[in-house]
């Protein structure tokens, strides 16, 4: 037989979104934007892993909040619920699972060695809770139970997907080559830190954001807190480096071409600067944020994508349990059976 060309559009492209914060411009930018664009050539599994927000955030109105508005951000940015399954990440069971079965597989040593687990030793928490210790078991579960090939993440993300990789590659060493399908990272190294209104990277915590969703006067208000030089008008002023100049790059790249020109012609001062990133931005959020305000007024429509969402997922992920369990030596037929068509002990003939 001919070998053919791997064909991208049967590879899955899968990524958790964890609901601690109502997403930003940084997480647009960095994040949403860029797996939307994967989603258009990938099978594309995105969800929302409210189970990995716990092992910080246990405010339960906060959490079922944030769920909300991380659903309906992900849909007005343009996420087709259709093409791309979008869904909870609690509402499929089986990731406990496949979790367990991998924890059996990592050793302690490795887990001591992740970094979230020695960010929180290192900030001072001198019992940091089993779940952020156990969180890389979790997120492998997650990427693997849905045979997925590439996860776009940041750059931070990539320790965990080493773990998951490694848990695969051992897995099918144990058990059999061929039963989980081993990931890649999608990491765009050269990817740029989304700077905030200060110049560090843009995070809710630092208080820099840009929000997404606020209205075009409350967004050019915040625009208007950028940091910049203190240069006259006049004088000519070299954009490189400078915050605002970094966001129009990122968010439009010929509209900064044009700041550039005009910053260091001079006549044109910080303020035009800004002007001119809000109008940018504005032009580019402002059909989201209509959109953005209908999906989030209507929970119970939220909650009607994503149940459609976990029915589809579900499915794929009954089918590698059922894969695993096999393996690893779990399975009786017979309760395969009961579990896809939910027969009960006395349905089934001795
Ligand atoms: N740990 C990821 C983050 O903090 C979220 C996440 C959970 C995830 N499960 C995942 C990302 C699976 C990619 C794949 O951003």
């Amino acid at each position: 037989m001919t070998p053919t060309a791997t064909d991208a559009s049967t590879k899955t492209s899968l990524t958790g979104i964890k609901p601690t914060d109502t997403p930003h411009l940084g997480n647009y930018l960095g994040a949403i934007r860029p797996a939307l664009k994967l989603s258009e050539q990938f099978k594309s599994y995105y969800f929302i892993a409210d189970y990995h927000a716990i092992t910080t955030l246990r405010d339960p109105v906060a959490l079922q909040q944030n769920v909300y508005d991380v659903a309906a951000t992900w849909l007005a940015c343009g996420l087709d619920p259709e093409r791309t399954v979008f869904f909870r990440q609690s509402d499929v069971l089986e990731v406990f699972e496949l979790a367990w079965i991998l924890s059996c597989l990592v050793a302690t040593g490795q887990l001591e060695r992740g970094h979230a687990y020695k960010d929180a030793l290192a900030k001072g928490d001198a019992a940091p809770n089993a779940g952020i210790f156990y969180y890389p078991v979790l997120m492998a579960a997650d990427i693997l139970l849905y045979d997925t090939d590439v996860v776009p993440v940041g750059k931070d993300q990539k320790q965990h997907i080493e773990v998951c990789r490694d848990l695969a590659v051992r897995f099918n060493h144990v058990y059999g080559d061929g039963v989980l399908v081993v990931p890649e990272a999608h990491i765009s190294e050269d990817a740029p830190l989304v700077p905030g209104l200060d110049g560090e990277k843009m995070s809710k915590s630092r208080g820099n954001s840009i929000p997404l969703f606020a209205s075009a006067k409350e967004l050019r208000k915040v625009v208007m807190k950028i940091t910049t030089g203190s240069e006259t008008l006049e004088e000519p002023k070299v954009a490189e480096g400078t915050t605002v100049y970094e966001l129009t790059k990122q968010l439009t790249p010929s509209i900064a071409d044009d700041m550039k020109r005009k910053l260091e012609a001079g006549n044109y001062g910080w303020g035009h600067a800004k002007q001119d990133f809000f109008e940018a931005l504005d032009a580019e959020l402002g059909p989201k944020r209509d959109v953005y305000t209908a999906f989030r007024s209507d929970e119970e429509k939220l909650d009607r994508v994503l149940a459609d969402g976990a029915e589809r997922a579900r499915s794929l992920a009954r089918a590698t349990m059922a894969r695993v369990r096999e393996a690893i030596g779990i399975a009786r037929p017979i309760d395969d059976l009961r579990r896809t068509v939910s027969l009960k002990r006395s349905d089934i003939p001795m």
